[in-house]
Protein backbone atom coordinates (compact mmCIF):
# COMPACT_ATOMS: atom_id res chain seq x y z
CA UNK A 1 0.00 0.00 0.00
CA UNK A 2 0.90 3.51 -0.18
CA UNK A 3 2.75 5.41 2.38
CA UNK A 4 0.39 8.08 4.03
CA UNK A 5 1.69 11.66 4.97
CA UNK A 6 0.79 13.89 7.56
CA UNK A 7 1.46 17.56 8.04
CA UNK A 8 2.46 18.49 11.92
CA UNK A 9 0.92 21.48 10.96
CA UNK A 10 -2.65 19.98 10.81
CA UNK A 11 -2.11 17.58 13.78
CA UNK A 12 -3.44 18.37 17.08
CA UNK A 13 -1.23 20.48 18.80
CA UNK A 14 -0.83 21.17 22.47
CA UNK A 15 1.86 23.57 24.01
CA UNK A 16 3.45 23.94 20.29
CA UNK A 17 3.23 26.69 17.62
CA UNK A 18 3.38 26.05 13.93
CA UNK A 19 5.82 28.08 12.48
CA UNK A 20 7.69 28.46 9.02
CA UNK A 21 10.92 30.68 9.54
CA UNK A 22 13.32 27.19 8.76
CA UNK A 23 13.29 26.43 5.24
CA UNK A 24 13.09 22.91 3.63
CA UNK A 25 9.82 21.98 5.66
CA UNK A 26 7.09 20.12 3.58
CA UNK A 27 3.65 21.62 3.74
CA UNK A 28 2.79 25.10 5.02
CA UNK A 29 5.31 24.95 8.24
CA UNK A 30 6.61 22.86 10.78
CA UNK A 31 5.50 22.15 14.64
CA UNK A 32 7.90 24.00 17.29
CA UNK A 33 7.35 22.26 20.23
CA UNK A 34 6.88 24.21 23.48
CA UNK A 35 10.31 23.83 25.06
CA UNK A 36 8.56 21.67 28.31
CA UNK A 37 7.52 18.43 29.63
CA UNK A 38 4.40 17.15 28.37
CA UNK A 39 4.12 19.52 24.75
CA UNK A 40 2.80 17.07 22.68
CA UNK A 41 1.85 16.77 18.61
CA UNK A 42 -0.94 14.45 17.68
CA UNK A 43 -1.53 12.89 14.34
CA UNK A 44 -4.49 11.20 13.39
CA UNK A 45 -3.02 8.24 11.08
CA UNK A 46 -5.64 6.18 9.11
CA UNK A 47 -4.87 2.92 8.31
CA UNK A 48 -6.35 0.93 5.67
CA UNK A 49 -4.70 -2.04 7.29
CA UNK A 50 -3.99 -3.95 10.60
CA UNK A 51 -0.77 -5.17 11.67
CA UNK A 52 2.61 -3.78 11.40
CA UNK A 53 3.42 -0.28 10.25
CA UNK A 54 6.54 1.93 10.36
CA UNK A 55 6.14 5.96 11.37
CA UNK A 56 8.89 8.27 9.79
CA UNK A 57 9.12 10.84 11.51
CA UNK A 58 10.49 14.20 9.72
CA UNK A 59 11.89 16.41 11.69
CA UNK A 60 14.88 19.11 12.67
CA UNK A 61 17.30 19.75 16.15
CA UNK A 62 19.63 22.50 15.73
CA UNK A 63 20.76 21.70 19.49
CA UNK A 64 23.56 19.90 20.30
CA UNK A 65 21.26 17.52 22.54
CA UNK A 66 18.95 14.71 21.58
CA UNK A 67 15.23 15.95 22.01
CA UNK A 68 13.40 12.48 23.08
CA UNK A 69 9.93 12.07 22.81
CA UNK A 70 7.39 9.65 24.28
CA UNK A 71 5.35 7.51 21.62
CA UNK A 72 1.65 6.27 22.69
CA UNK A 73 -0.79 5.23 19.82
CA UNK A 74 -4.40 5.24 21.54
CA UNK A 75 -2.96 5.88 24.67
CA UNK A 76 -0.88 2.64 24.82
CA UNK A 77 3.12 3.50 25.97
CA UNK A 78 5.30 2.47 22.64
CA UNK A 79 8.37 3.75 24.01
CA UNK A 80 10.81 6.76 23.34
CA UNK A 81 11.98 7.70 20.32
CA UNK A 82 14.81 9.93 19.72
CA UNK A 83 15.21 12.71 17.76
CA UNK A 84 18.90 13.66 17.83
CA UNK A 85 20.80 16.69 16.57
CA UNK A 86 20.77 17.45 13.09
CA UNK A 87 23.18 19.85 13.17
CA UNK A 88 20.97 23.09 11.82
CA UNK A 89 17.41 24.07 12.49
CA UNK A 90 17.21 23.96 8.36
CA UNK A 91 18.55 20.46 7.76
CA UNK A 92 15.93 17.73 8.16
CA UNK A 93 16.40 14.20 8.72
CA UNK A 94 14.04 10.96 9.61
CA UNK A 95 13.49 8.49 12.70
CA UNK A 96 12.03 5.46 12.54
CA UNK A 97 9.52 3.77 14.94
CA UNK A 98 7.57 0.26 14.40
CA UNK A 99 4.14 -0.10 15.92
CA UNK A 100 1.03 -2.07 15.49
CA UNK A 101 -1.86 -0.38 13.99
CA UNK A 102 -5.29 -1.01 14.27
CA UNK A 103 -7.80 -0.68 10.54
CA UNK A 104 -8.92 2.80 11.18
CA UNK A 105 -8.13 6.09 12.91
CA UNK A 106 -4.82 5.63 15.51
CA UNK A 107 -4.42 8.59 17.91
CA UNK A 108 -0.39 8.97 17.27
CA UNK A 109 0.84 11.21 20.27
CA UNK A 110 4.72 12.35 20.44
CA UNK A 111 5.21 14.05 23.96
CA UNK A 112 8.47 15.95 24.92
CA UNK A 113 10.01 14.00 27.99
CA UNK A 114 12.69 16.98 28.52
CA UNK A 115 12.35 20.67 29.68
CA UNK A 116 13.91 21.56 26.00
CA UNK A 117 10.52 20.16 24.38
CA UNK A 118 10.42 17.92 21.27
CA UNK A 119 12.26 18.37 18.06
CA UNK A 120 10.33 20.80 15.20
CA UNK A 121 8.05 17.92 13.66
CA UNK A 122 7.63 18.68 9.65
CA UNK A 123 5.72 15.40 9.15
CA UNK A 124 4.64 12.04 9.99
CA UNK A 125 4.58 8.93 7.56
CA UNK A 126 2.64 5.87 7.63
CA UNK A 127 4.29 3.16 5.77
CA UNK A 128 2.15 -0.26 6.23
CA UNK A 129 4.78 -3.37 6.05
CA UNK A 130 2.94 -6.39 7.35
CA UNK A 131 -0.64 -7.80 8.13
CA UNK A 132 -1.88 -9.01 11.65
CA UNK A 133 -0.48 -12.74 10.57
CA UNK A 134 2.91 -11.05 9.71
CA UNK A 135 3.14 -12.47 5.86
CA UNK A 136 4.36 -9.59 3.92
CA UNK A 137 1.74 -6.97 2.06
C1 LIG B 1 15.00 28.12 18.32
C2 LIG B 1 14.47 27.79 16.93
C3 LIG B 1 13.11 27.13 17.04
C4 LIG B 1 13.20 25.92 17.96
C5 LIG B 1 13.72 26.36 19.30
C6 LIG B 1 13.89 25.21 20.29
O1 LIG B 1 14.22 29.12 18.89
O2 LIG B 1 14.39 28.96 16.14
O3 LIG B 1 12.65 26.75 15.76
O4 LIG B 1 11.95 25.29 18.09
O5 LIG B 1 14.98 26.98 19.17
O6 LIG B 1 14.92 25.13 20.92
O7 LIG B 1 12.99 24.37 20.41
Amino acid sequence: AADTAYESENATIVQGAVESNHAGYSGTGFVNFDNVVGSYVEYSVNAAQAGTHTLTFRYANGTADNRPVKLTVDGGDKGTVDFPATGAWTTWKTVTATVQLTAGVNKVRTTATTANGGPNADKLTDTFTAPVDGEPP
